[in-house]
């Protein structure tokens, strides 16, 4: 069992599954500090290569960023770790919980070597509605679980357990994360921020592994817990994920007031529900947008879906070790 079976005998595995994504994630080592950022330095001086909207857009996804990794962090720990017993999934949450750490000095880096003033990007998110909607709207699933009364031995504990589960691997790395990771990584298709970006890239990878174990977990826990996954369970989470595609309108609105080059709205909106159709499907639910088609097939060359959709029959000589990042 996943939960409410605490051992340390690690093996014989009851999820081999689960030592092997350990063990991929494991491969993936890099920091922030091997990547140059001399020429995103150069570039965000210079007065003629980004505009005010683009300035402002690069600094508000930053603030999300700061604030939701260590959020998503502190998720791991004090909630996911603390109620999934198994050991083998725990070797998992651990290594998962460095990498965070990882990202979170990622964003700080990117904020310390773009000379922005620190205070205003990681306190925006308090400011901005938008980006403090989504951070207050996954707040809520951590503050259930670390309620006193909080148990996986009731019925109602086990059933809001999975809405956490689905609310921060799918909810959150698998939605409100790529939708961040798109709007970024454009800039590189400009040859712009191109250090931020390849910061940005490894983060990619390490979070589609994430989401990657987050969704195997949960169909996991699904099985194991059969009795709580009723209709009504299962449209509160299509219900929570249409929210999540309805905050992210929203953030968008208000960071991405004018087109800029490479990005609509529009394409931003079709985006969105391309990726909570996959998510939905990764977890057995009926797709809420019918949205079949990515509008940037370049993130897909980078994030790759349809690989992700793959990972299911891991390969592991799909990933690489080390510090090179090679997408093919
Ligand atoms: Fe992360
Ligand atoms: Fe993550």
């Amino acid at each position: 069992m996943l939960i409410n079976e605490a051992t340390t005998q690690l093996m014989p595995f009851s999820y081999p599954w689960a030592w092997e994504e350990f063990k991929n994630l494991c491969k993936n080592h890099w920091l922030p500090q091997e990547i140059s950022m001399a020429t995103d330095i150069a570039q965000w001086k210079s007065n003629q290569l980004l505009n005010e909207d683009e300035r402002n857009l690069i600094k508000k996804i930053l603030s999300f960023f700061a604030n939701t990794d260590v959020l998503v962090g502190d998720n791991l720990v004090l909630a996911i770790y603390a109620q999934i017993t198994n050991p083998e999934c725990r070797q998992y949450l651990t290594a998962q919980a460095f990498q965070e750490g990882v990202h979170s000095w990622s964003y700080a880096h990117i904020v310390e070597s773009l000379s922005m003033d620190q205070k205003d990007v990681f306190s925006e998110f308090k400011r901005v509605g938008t980006i403090k909607n989504k951070h207050d709207f996954q707040t809520q699933f951590l503050q259930g679980i670390l309620n006193k009364e909080f148990s996986t031995k009731t019925d109602e504990g086990r059933a809001l357990f999975l809405k956490n589960l689905c609310a921060y691997y799918i909810g959150m790395e698998g939605m409100q994360f790529y939708s961040a990771f798109v709007l970024l990584l454009n800039f590189k298709r400009r040859n712009l921020l191109v250090g931020t970006a390849e910061q940005l890239e490894y983060i990619v990878r390490d979070e589609s592994l994430h989401c990657r174990f987050g969704t195997k977990l949960i169909n996991q826990y699904i099985i194991e817990n059969q009795d709580i996954w009723t209709e009504e369970a299962k449209q509160e989470v299509r219900q929570n994920i249409m929210h999540v595609v309805e905050l992210e309108d929203a953030f968008v609105e208000d960071a991405l007031p004018n087109e800029i080059t490479g990005l609509s709205r529009a394409q931003f909106s079709k985006y969105i529900r391309y990726i909570a159709d996959r998510r939905l499907e990764s977890i057995g639910l009926e797709v809420l947008f019918h949205q079949n088609e990515s509008p940037f097939p370049w993130m897909n060359e980078i994030m790759d879906l349809p690989k992700e959709k793959n990972f299911f029959e891991t390969r592991v000589t799909e990933y690489q070790t080390g510090f090179g990042l090679d997408w093919s």
